[in-house]
């Protein structure tokens, strides 16, 4: 695992940008996997402002709340949509979705599990890092060898998601993610972190050693992994 240290969010935005190019630019139809939540809006922005051309590239989405339609703003397909794919014009045959509201998440995850085994597993995971150190929605405690699976989120994990939606709408108890077998199969992985409030839980994932109980202490243990966080997120040296 590296620690790439940034000034600012800017920076962290181009930085992840640059190795998500160089990702595409070894390997055209590269498969990713990419976070929604607010960190890497700025390198997927990025991504856009440069006009990367996605070449064959398949992208997967890496989590999803239970039971939310499409056109539901909690939809993190949606999310992805606005953030990645219609900007990069990425199309519908090149994602590999974990659909929310189907009415049957145990086989959605299976036929999830087959499409990352069929693309040969993940060329690059782009993920942000949650409160309680949750990578997707892998909440602790998730051994390094979990599947692809239904899961019921954490406090923690309701509380920061509520400031996503309208009030109106309530955080879904149940989601899907990726699993971290799959996660940290990858051959590479970025975690980007950024802001103050990311600090105490930074310093945890940094210092170890890896435990089910802070899903992101797994990276100390996958050979190309990337740790990208600006100086809100470390803290005074
Ligand atoms: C959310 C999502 C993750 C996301 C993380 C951080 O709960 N399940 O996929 O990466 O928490 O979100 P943010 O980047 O908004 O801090």
């Amino acid at each position: 695992m590296r620690l790439l240290p940034v000034a600012t969010e800017g920076e962290l935005a181009r930085e992840a940008a640059d190795l998500v190019a160089q990702a595409l630019r070894r390997r055209p139809d590269a498969a990713l996997v990419c976070a929604t939540g607010r960190t890497p809006l700025g390198a997927y922005a990025e991504l856009a402002r440069r006009r990367l051309d996605p070449g064959r590239a398949r992208v997967f989405q890496l989590d999803g709340y239970l039971g939310v339609a499409d056109d539901d703003p909690r939809s993190l397909y949606g999310w992805l949509d606005r953030a990645l794919l219609a900007p990069l014009g990425i199309a519908p045959g090149q994602v590999v979705r974990l659909r929310e509201d189907t009415p049957e998440p145990e086989a959605e995850c299976a036929r999830y599990e087959a499409a990352a085994a069929q693309a040969g597993g993940w060329d690059l995971a782009v993920l942000g890092l949650g409160p309680n150190g949750h990578l997707g929605f892998n909440e602790p405690p998730s051994p390094p060898d979990a599947p692809t699976r239904v899961v019921t989120l954490s406090p923690e994990s309701l509380r920061s998601n509520r400031a996503y939606f309208p009030p109106a709408y309530p955080v879904p108890e149940r989601a899907m993610t990726a699993g971290m077998r799959l996660i940290l199969g990858a051959r590479r992985i970025l975690l980007l972190v950024s802001g103050e409030r990311k600090r105490a839980i930074l310093r945890r994932v940094l210092d170890g050693p890896p435990t089910p109980w802070l899903p992101a202490s797994y990276l100390a243990t996958h050979r190309d992994a990337w740790i990208i966080a600006d100086r809100a997120a470390l803290g005074p040296e």
